[in-house]
């Protein structure tokens, strides 16, 4: 019979027809009310993103309490690492002004892994650029300073500013380094 073929396809035509409606309906409906404001973007977002609460700060706002770390911080090699980076984040030690939490002071061993993470020359994926970084090798740069494997870190580097006591340390005796700056035996 000729008429039923008409029928499927009217019927076909149907369901399109309200496929269609419930996509342009969705649409409006999912649609967050300030998208496209500024293009392909939802402006809202913005407003989400400012009341997220602060988790870090700058190395400047550590330096209204901490005067004297922050001094030889900002004139030694470690003023590109930020104070964060070693301690934590702000959002832990300090809200509206006061103290509310402590952060983290690494001792003993853990000094120890902290400069390695940045300073090991045995971790091979990292670029070993001397102009970048300086590396060394754990407990090699420690046997070379004539001393116990067992030595922190922190007993010769200020960890604020590395070289700190290393150049008071040559002034002092200029007499054990040679005319190239090496250490006479
Ligand atoms: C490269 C890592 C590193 C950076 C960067 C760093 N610190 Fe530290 N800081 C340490 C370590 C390790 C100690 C503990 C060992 C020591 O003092 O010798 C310490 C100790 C301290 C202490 C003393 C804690 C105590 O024992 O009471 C304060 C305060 C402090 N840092 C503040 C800061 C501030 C402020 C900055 C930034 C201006 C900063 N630090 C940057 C690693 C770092
Ligand atoms: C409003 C002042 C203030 C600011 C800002 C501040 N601190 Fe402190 N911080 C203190 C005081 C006070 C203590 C001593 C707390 C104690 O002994 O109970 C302290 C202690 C510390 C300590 C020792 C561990 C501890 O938590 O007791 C570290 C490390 C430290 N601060 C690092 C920082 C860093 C890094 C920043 C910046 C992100 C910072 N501080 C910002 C006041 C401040
Ligand atoms: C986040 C990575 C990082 C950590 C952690 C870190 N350092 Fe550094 N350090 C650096 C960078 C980057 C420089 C080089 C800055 C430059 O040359 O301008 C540097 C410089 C130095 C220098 C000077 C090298 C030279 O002759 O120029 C010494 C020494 C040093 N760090 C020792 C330490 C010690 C000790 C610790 C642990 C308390 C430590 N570092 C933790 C990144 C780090
Ligand atoms: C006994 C003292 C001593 C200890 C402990 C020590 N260092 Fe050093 N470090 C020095 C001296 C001195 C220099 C200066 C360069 C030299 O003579 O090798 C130096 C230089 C460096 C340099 C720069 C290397 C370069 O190529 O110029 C880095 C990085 C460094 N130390 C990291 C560390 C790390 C990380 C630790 C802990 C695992 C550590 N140091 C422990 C004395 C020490």
């Amino acid at each position: 019979m000729q008429v039923g073929s008409k029928t499927h396809l009217k019927r076909m035509g149907l369901v399109l027809v309200a496929i269609l409606a419930l996509v342009v309906i969705g649409r409006i409906v999912l649609t967050p009310g300030t998208f496209g404001r500024y293009g392909h973007y939802r402006a809202g977002a913005i407003d989400d993103e400012l009341a997220r609460p602060l988790v870090h700060e700058t190395d400047a706002s550590c330096k209204e309490c901490h005067e004297w770390d922050a001094s030889y911080h900002s004139k030694g090699k470690h003023k590109v690492v930020s104070c964060e980076f070693c301690h934590g984040p702000a959002a832990t030690h300090v809200k509206d002004g006061k103290v509310i939490g402590h952060l983290e002071v690494q001792k003993g061993g853990d000094i120890n892994r902290l400069c390695l993470r940045c300073h090991n020359k045995a971790v091979k994926a990292r670029p070993h650029n001397e102009k970048v970084i300086k590396l060394v090798l754990y407990p090699d740069h420690l046997k070379k300073q004539e001393v116990e494997p067992d030595h922190l870190c922190n007993q010769c580097h200020l960890v604020h500013a590395p070289l700190e006591y290393i150049k008071m340390a040559d002034k002092m005796f200029p007499m054990l380094k040679d005319k190239e700056g090496k250490n006479v035996q």
